[in-house]
């Protein structure tokens, strides 16, 4: 298969990219810092991953890169969304508007642009896979995830969305949603770069990590056409839920 993941300079879409390209698929991998995803595709020569500089909030830039991939090299088979960030985890009351409309522009936005730029061709050949990153934070709120929490939930309606428009079809659709997850970059952007901060959100746990999800995607590839996996929700066991808090008056 020819699979596009964008976000594989880092974390979850370098360790899908690797084991991807493990098993022989060829892999493209989009992101925006170039050495990254060039050293990722020079990791081990029997790799075939092609590194492509791409913005997934550039509308017109996400276009003309699909569109030159599927006539270059060859047609997207899959696509996976993976690029996404959270910035802060200040109240809503106290957030930046800019870092809600980058939140916005990446997870939301760019989500949207790769889908359409693949999805015509898909229904054409009738076939096609897209793994969606969602996470539970789409699903769970928690203080501090506001418009994080709500692209998440953006990402988990548009695909099952995508799946009502795609019945019958053998054209698969996915949102995976993670909990903690460490040692990718995601804690250090969201805390603005304080690798201490993030340092101490895995104190003393066991997260998941992003060879875990990577183990999810290769098993999502590896199932029969007739099985969708509509959502998929996952946690380390050291995680659990929150419960509804009251505030009392003093
Ligand atoms: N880690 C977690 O705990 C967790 C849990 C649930 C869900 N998720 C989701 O899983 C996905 C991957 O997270 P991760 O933990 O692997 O984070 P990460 O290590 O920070 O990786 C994020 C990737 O997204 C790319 N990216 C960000 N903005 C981009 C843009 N505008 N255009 C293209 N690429 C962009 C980054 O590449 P460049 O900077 O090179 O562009 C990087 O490769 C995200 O969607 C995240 O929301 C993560």
């Amino acid at each position: 298969m020819v699979v596009f993941v964008t976000g594989a300079s880092s974390g979850f879409g370098a360790s899908i990219a690797r084991s991807l390209a493990g098993d022989g698929h060829t892999v493209i991998a989009a992101g925006r810092r170039k050495e990254k995803l060039e050293a990722l595709a020079a990791e081990d020569e029997r790799f075939h991953i092609l590194p492509v500089v791409l913005d997934v909030c550039d509308r017109g830039s996400v276009a003309r890169v699909m569109a030159q991939v599927e006539s270059e090299i060859d047609v997207i088979d899959c696509l996976i969304n993976n690029a996404g960030l959270a910035l802060g985890v200040d109240p809503a009351y106290q957030a930046s508007l800019d870092e809600w409309v980058q939140m916005v522009n990446t997870n939301v936005l760019g989500v949207l642009y790769c889908t359409h730029a693949v999805l015509p061709g898909m229904v054409r050949r009738n076939f096609g896979r897209i793994i969606n990153l969602g996470s539970v934070a789409g699903a769970y709120p928690y203080p501090g995830g506001n418009v994080y929490g709500a692209t998440k939930a953006f990402v988990r309606q548009l695909s099952l969305n995508l799946r009502a428009d795609l019945t019958g079809k053998n054209i698969h659709v996915t949102n995976i949603e993670p909990g903690l997850c460490g040692g990718t970059e995601f804690s250090i952007t969201r805390f603005h770069g304080d690798a201490k901060k993030a340092e101490e959100l895995y104190r003393q746990t066991q997260p998941l990590q992003a060879e875990d999800i990577a183990e999810v995607v290769r098993w999502l590839l590896s199932l029969p056409e007739h099985v969708n996996i509509n959502d998929l929700s996952m946690m380390p066991t050291c995680q659990g839920f929150g419960h509804f808090n009251v505030v009392r008056n003093a």
